[in-house]
């Protein structure tokens, strides 16, 4: 085995106190070395200076100094906690991932609730995407479903994601405004990008500001490719739903409680779990063919700017998660977790949305710099729960005493090396032998360039005044901006979506409707004839 058997054991992602850590009766050093007084430094008399040999005052200052690790580079500002996720089992349909497919089967996660651009100290009823990302500790390894709480997103291609974010963060030369959508960069990069309309919708909707974590659905956003034991696959949209329902605060309520309580959702997570008042939520899948053009009613399901109506594909419950235990330490659970899209078991595979595809890369390669180093899978937080029999070695941090003199394979040695690879029908992630061709091409295929008409369904779903907190978000934050040419662009984006809204936001910015209010026209997926399912029940 890889390693060392006192590391081995299953541990739990709590933090149970670590062999040899804050168990003795005195206080020490670093070094273990009992100290008589931590309150005054060793100086050459009563009246300094200070002497360079005072160990203790130089290990005590120096490792204050680098308490600090960098913040994530989004979704900064968040919080967690512990739960268990249990399956009805009715999933076994659709995927072979046993925490899904068995019946009461229960599987440990931590979940971690984030907004999207503002910092660590930042505030938490700010207008913003909400981050809903779920790790969970399964028998066959660690499985990350990292989603936000809007179902669609800004870009249809993750070589744009540093765009939007240069965009959508605070303005480089001030910082400011700190998580707001109230600047001239954000509306600047939306009305220019207009693929970014739909999302621009939800965030200027009551979605924006939740009530609580408590009341706020999850999306896995991008389409997924679920694999049954028999081989079978579908396509699959996740959902989470709280319980509790849906509920938002009026905007007048997010301003008050960003003052009076910054902390307002994280105070409410973990008072609420102190009190016993569990978060809960059922995860919900839309199962859709896996039709060779990957298409379903029309809507390409490579599209992360598109939803799939509910109407069409409904979301059918396949467990429960009951969020019940606070975190022991902020820094060494909420801030070291690490998540990843590229974290998947056996049964459940990605699609090749090109923003999914760029998401498989970003992660690990910024917990890198953020975590320092490779070996961050190490810590308490993202171990998994399954065994761990790897050849991977050495690196800043490591903590595993690995024993032996041949980690590779293969080997005749078999000292020190992982067991030989896992029999296809031993559990082994066996990617899907899916034909890949094409011609190397920077180019999106025809059906993504509707960016309106699923901004539109969303505007024409809302009640009355559901829309008029919308026309209010948009005159408010549009209002911010400094620059006429910005607001009177991106009033043209909105006459696109809808003519009443953008008059009434036109008349509260001061400024003229513009005429041109033709909706873009639809490009239709050239497959729509052919789809004929409308459901498809899991049973
Ligand atoms: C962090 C969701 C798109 C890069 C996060 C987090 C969530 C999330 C929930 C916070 C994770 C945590 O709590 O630790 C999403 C969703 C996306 C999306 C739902 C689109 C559907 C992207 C894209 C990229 C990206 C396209 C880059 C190509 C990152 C990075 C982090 C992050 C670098 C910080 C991770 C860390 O430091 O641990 N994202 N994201 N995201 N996301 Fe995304």
């Amino acid at each position: 085995a890889a390693l060392d058997p006192a590391d081995s054991t299953p541990l739990k992602a709590s933090l149970a106190p670590e062999r040899g850590l804050q168990t003795g009766e005195y206080l020490t050093s670093g070094q273990g070395v009992r100290l008589p007084d931590t309150d005054h430094s060793l100086k050459a008399g009563t009246r300094g200076p200070t002497l360079m040999e005072d160990f203790h005052l130089r290990e005590k200052i120096t490792h204050f100094d680098h308490e600090r690790i960098p913040e994530r580079v989004v979704h900064a500002r968040g919080t967690g906690a512990y739960g268990v996720f249990t399956a009805y089992g009715n999933a076994a349909s659709i995927t072979r991932a046993g925490f899904l497919a068995e019946k009461n089967k229960q599987t440990e996660v931590f979940v971690r609730f984030s907004t999207v651009l503002g910092s660590r100290g930042s505030a938490d009823t700010v207008r913003d995407t909400r981050g809903f990302a779920t790790k969970f500790y399964t028998d066959e390894g660690n499985f990350d479903l990292v989603g936000n709480n809007m179902p669609v997103f800004f870009i249809q291609d993750g070589i744009k994601f540093p765009d939007l974010i240069h965009a959508a963060k605070w303005h480089p030369d001030r910082e400011i405004p700190q998580a707001q959508t109230a600047h001239d960069t954000f509306w600047d990069f939306v009305s220019l990008h207009t693929e970014a309309t739909h999302h621009v919708m939800w965030a200027m909707s009551d979605r924006a500001i939740p009530r609580s974590y408590r009341t706020m659905e999850g999306f896995g956003v991008h389409t997924f490719r679920l694999v049954n034991a028999a081989g079978e696959t579908a396509l699959v949209k996740f959902h989470w739903k709280p319980v509790a329902g849906v509920h938002s605060l009026a905007w007048e309520e997010a301003q008050i409680a960003a003052g009076v309580d910054p902390d307002f959702h994280r105070r409410d997570l973990t008072d609420s779990i102190d009190a016993g008042l569990f978060f809960e939520y059922e995860l919900g899948v839309q199962v859709m063919p896996d039709t060779p053009d990957e298409t379903f009613q029309g809507i390409d399901l490579l599209d992360p700017t598109k939803i799939v109506p509910e109407e069409l594909a409904p979301v059918q419950p396949i467990g429960k998660l009951v969020l019940n235990r606070n975190t022991d330490n902020f820094h060494a659970e909420t801030e070291q977790i690490a998540f990843h899209m590229g974290n998947l078991v056996p049964g459940i595979e990605v699609t090749n949305d090109p923003l999914l595809q760029a998401r498989l890369f970003s992660y690990l390669d910024t917990q890198l710099s953020r975590l320092g180093g490779p070996n961050f899978n190490q810590l308490p937080i993202n171990r998994p729960h399954a065994p761990v029999n790897d050849n991977l070695r050495d690196g800043m941090h490591q903590s595993v005493v690995h024993r032996g003199i041949a980690p590779y394979l293969p080997t005749s040695l078999g000292n020190g090396a992982a067991p030989e690879a896992t029999p296809p029908d031993k559990g082994a992630y066996v990617h899907l032998p899916k034909p890949v061709k094409g011609e190397k091409i920077r180019e999106n295929p025809a059906s993504y360039a509707d960016h309106y008409s699923q901004a539109a369904l969303f505007y024409h779903s809302l009640s009355p005044v559901e829309q008029e907190h919308m026309v209010e978000a948009f005159t408010f934050e549009l209002g911010k901006c400094y620059e006429t040419p910005i607001r009177e662009r991106m009033l043209t984006v909105l006459a696109k979506v809808d003519a009443g809204l953008t008059a009434k936001v036109a008349a509260g910015l001061g400024l003229p409707a513009p005429q041109d209010t033709t909706p873009a026209e639809v490009v239709p997926s050239p497959a729509l004839a052919q789809v004929t399912d409308r459901v498809w029940p899991i049973t």
